[in-house]
């Protein structure tokens, strides 16, 4: 998979993001389809893009808010599959999503609890600044993509991810 950012993009957030962005695992979202036409990989970039501008203009850790976005859906399986707990997803993913960044990667206790209440109001109050914005972001994003609104960085090729050949 090849990842193309345009100059547009700040080179201080690629660094707080391509560790992540070099995991296969975490790569391995963008076959899975997400709110019908984006993909998970391409709708959690652009959640982390969106948390680390605001938490920028707000004065929070703007690394933690990049970070927690972009890992906030890191779950790399159908959404229509059924849940081992036997919970509906919109409550078993973000516990599933916290599980996996942190076997991946190392998640900060700030970073993990976004993560896990990303779903607010399904599922735990957000405790931090930055999980107010991650939830936030989320729900930006999910309406521009549901309402195919080319937004943040799936707006002028900002990022054009493209799968391997061969
Ligand atoms: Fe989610
Ligand atoms: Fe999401």
């Amino acid at each position: 998979m090849e990842i193309q950012w345009s100059e547009e993009v700040p080179p201080e957030y690629l660094t707080e993001i391509s560790p992540i962005l070099r995991n296969r695992e975490f790569l391995s979202l963008g076959r899975y389809v997400h709110h019908h036409k984006s993909n998970r990989l391409l709708h959690s970039m652009n959640v982390s893009y969106v948390s680390w501008k605001m938490a920028r203009r707000l004065g929070c850790d703007e690394k933690a808010a990049a970070r927690a976005g972009l890992l906030h859906d890191f779950c790399p399986y159908d959404f229509k599959e059924e849940t081992p707990t036997g919970e509906h997803q919109a409550f078993f993913h973000p516990k599933a999503a916290a599980e996996n960044s942190c076997l991946h990667f190392e998640v900060s206790d700030k970073e993990r609890e976004a993560i896990l209440s990303h779903m607010f109001p399904l599922g735990p109050v957000p405790k931090s600044r930055e999980a107010w914005i991650i939830t936030a972001a989320d729900k930006i994003c999910a309406v521009t993509e549901l309402c195919h609104v080319a937004f943040a960085l799936a707006r002028r090729d900002r990022v054009v991810i493209r799968p391997a050949l061969g």
